[in-house]
């Protein structure tokens, strides 16, 4: 159970103050009361976990801007008004300000419960769902999963939160290996469905009639298995290479979203594989369908778009497999980083998975080098150097980053030999960590 909601009372007369105090304890709320607006604002803060019941006539600060002030702090935190007679223009204003409703006095004191009921339900809703986030966003173990500090992954996180507790049909596009499996398991992890039923089905795997049968039926007595929309029913279903679907699928599919409503009670997470920048799903999908999949649309960047996260995912998946191999992980030279920042990488992260695995091997053989590893992995393309240049800065900027990070790993922590070792004063030191998101905590 939820602790009781929170009412401030802010009103100068103390009667007043009093009886609405009174009359909302009474319907089980914890109240609280203040004699002033300035008073008051020594309380509430951003995530008050209640509402505000204030009266608009008050010396000093007036009610006015008294909610200005509190929608300025935190503009869904519910202000009921308390207005006197004839007051209705001020009324209005407020509401346009920000106001969850007004009172006219006198008032209907069950009026007055009633709204009251209304606004810390809106309230309830709204610091749980600031509650989710950020405890997804602090600790979900998913979204910890996706590593990389550039800004399209921060975005592409944001995004993730955002989504996940949307309503609408998800389309997740990218090139092979950017990460989008492991995006839709993340949406489903983050939003409303967590918990509840996660199907993935590839539109690419089946032959039409048998795709057809997986995903709609009818199942024959001795299948164990539900179709997939049944299955998937009140949770997330995930249609890998959705640029596959037949047409007879698609008019099935169809269908079945239209009977599944709006909001959809399944929601559906279309995954298109991007092979090259002219095809896209869109030119495989009947219009009507592709609209309805493509409500909500997440789209992932090619990993040599955002080259700050190379080294940092190249370090991150070496240490994993290090671990796993239980060996050390390969220390990575300057050229060495400057080959894999340079490298096409066609496969993307999937392709630097692999890539951090096999060196990890190397390194314990005590043989061969990363750049070996990235030509053998593509003998058809040469160079393997790319001509889509990156700016210089970008380089720099990845490979202090790296340089930072494995210094503090090998000194576990210590400041001051991570400053001796790079000459660095302190607090360029920290001010570099700062930039680069590396926090001294995770490495002791
Ligand atoms: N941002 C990321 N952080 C960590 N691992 C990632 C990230 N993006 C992708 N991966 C990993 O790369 C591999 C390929 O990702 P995947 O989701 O299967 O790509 P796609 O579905 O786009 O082909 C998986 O092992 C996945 O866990
Ligand atoms: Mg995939």
């Amino acid at each position: 159970m939820p602790s009781a909601m929170k009412i401030a009372i802010v009103d100068d007369e103390k009667d007043m103050r009093q009886s609405i105090s009174q009359w909302l304890a009474l319907s089980g709320y914890d109240t609280e009361a203040f004699p002033s607006a300035e008073e008051a604002l020594k309380s509430l803060g951003a995530d008050y976990p209640g509402i505000v019941v204030t009266d608009i006539r008050m010396p000093g600060m007036d009610g006015m801007q008294f909610l200005k002030k509190l929608m300025g702090a935190d503009s869904s935190l519910p202000v009921i008004m308390i207005t006197g007679h004839g007051d209705v223009p001020m009324a209005v204003e407020a509401m346009r300000i920000g106001a969850f409703d007004f009172l006219e006095k006198p008032f209907n004191p069950d009026r007055m419960t009633e709204l009251a009921k209304k606004a810390t339900n809106a309230r309830r809703m709204t610091l749980d769902s600031r509650a989710l986030r950020k405890e997804l966003s602090d600790g979900g173990q998913l979204m910890k999963k996706l590593i990389g500090t550039s800004q399209a992954m921060e975005r592409l996180k944001e995004d993730i939160l955002d989504l996940g507790q949307a309503d609408g049909h998800v389309l997740i596009e990218g090139e092979t290996g950017t990460g989008k499996t492991l995006v839709a398991h993340a949406l489903h992890a983050v939003g409303a469905r967590a918990g509840k039923k996660f199907v993935s089905v590839s539109c690419a795997a089946f032959e039409e009639d048998a795709l057809i049968k997986r995903l709609f039926g009818p199942m024959q007595p001795d299948d164990n298995q539900l179709p997939a929309v049944e299955e998937a029913r009140g949770g997330t279903l995930v249609l890998e290479d959705i640029e596959s679907l037949s047409e007879a699928a698609q008019a099935r599919l169809l269908t079945h979203i239209n009977q599944d409503g709006t909001p959809p009670e399944t929601r559906i997470v279309a995954i298109s594989n991007m092979q090259d920048e002219g095809r896209t799903c869109e030119d495989a999908l009947r219009p009507d369908l592709f609209y309805r999949l493509a409500s909500l649309r997440i789209t992932l960047p090619p990993l040599r778009q955002r080259g700050e996260d190379i080294l940092t995912l190249f370090t991150r998946f070496s240490d994993q497999f290090a671990d796993d191999y239980g060996c050390d992980a390969p220390q990575v030279s300057a050229q060495e980083a400057t080959q894999l920042l340079q490298s096409l990488l066609p496969d993307n992260v999937r392709q630097l998975f692999n890539v951090a695995e096999r060196a990890v091997l190397q390194s314990r053989r005590g043989s061969g080098t990363i750049a070996s590893l990235l030509i053998s992995d593509h003998q058809d393309m040469q160079p393997v150097m790319t001509t889509e240049g990156k700016p210089l800065k970008e380089y720099v900027e990845a490979f202090e980053r790296m340089l930072i990070d494995n210094t503090m790993r090998r000194h576990k922590g210590s400041i001051a030999a991570v400053m001796d070792e790079l000459c660095l004063p302190r607090r360029t030191l920290n001010e570099k960590m700062a930039k680069y998101g590396l926090q001294r905590s995770d490495y002791l």
